[in-house]
């Protein structure tokens, strides 16, 4: 039976595209499933209808600003309703890639207003507890892509990358913590416990005893 926490605990990883995201949300995911935690590790878009229209008008060809828009509302709709509520409502820690900044930072990089767009997903989708902002030199996130492999797609121009970065780094909010995505994996990972440790899972980490940390196994190369 994993451990439930006193209450869910909704943590996000954003930034733009080749920052890193995955590989810290699966070093978390490592770490609190080492600990026994009820962790559910997910991303946005899913892998649903919604999802997978704006998947595949990534190769097709970009769909107008507001219905891709209406895209990633109705598929976070869906990931509310079906995976992220019930997860927290159990006491789980959910760990998601991507989540409603990047709705801001990428809608808004196509004309619509960041700061409306959040107030429009806050009507329906939980606001995080925490949110690491992975920041990068789109420059470098533009070669990670190349190397990475099967070339750019129309979502990371390095024109719309840059938009989209000025948007994240202009969000100003308490539950935000910035990272610097240049730094190494394991750096980070430290990073991110520590604001965990110190934020949303203080009153947890001595009950739970999450901070007895089989580290050396969560940290292992990837
Ligand atoms: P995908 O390749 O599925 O994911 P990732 O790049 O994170 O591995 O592509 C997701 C793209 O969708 C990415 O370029 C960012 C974009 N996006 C939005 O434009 N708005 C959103 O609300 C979300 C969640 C993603």
């Amino acid at each position: 039976m994993p451990k439930a926490l006193p209450r869910g605990v909704l943590v996000a990883f954003e930034g733009i595209d080749g920052s890193g995201k995955s590989t810290q949300a699966t070093l978390l995911t490592d770490w609190a499933l080492s600990h026994g935690l009820d962790a559910v590790r997910t991303r946005e878009p899913t892998n649903g209808p919604w999802g997978m229209k704006v998947r595949e008008s990534k190769v097709s060809g970009r769909l107008s600003p507001d219905e891709e828009l209406q895209c990633f509302l109705e598929d976070r709709r869906e990931h509310v309703a079906t995976l992220i509520a019930p997860a927290l409502a159990r006491g789980a820690i959910v760990i998601i890639d991507r989540y409603y900044y990047s709705t801001a930072a990428y809608q808004g990089a196509r004309g619509h207003d960041p700061i409306a767009l959040i107030a429009k997903n806050r009507e329906f989708a939980p606001k995080p507890d925490v949110v690491f902002l992975m920041d990068f030199d789109p420059r470098l996130g533009v070669d990670r892509i190349n190397s990475r492999g099967g070339g750019q797609d129309t979502f990371e121009s390095l024109p719309a990358l840059t938009r989209s970065r000025e948007i994240f780094l202009s969000l100003d909010e308490p539950h935000i913590v910035k990272l610097d995505a240049k730094k190494a994996p394991d750096e980070l990972h430290a990073s991110v416990l520590f604001h965990l440790l110190h934020g949303p899972l203080k009153d947890s980490a001595k009950p739970l005893r999450l901070d007895e940390a089989p580290e050396p196994e969560t940290l292992r190369p990837r």
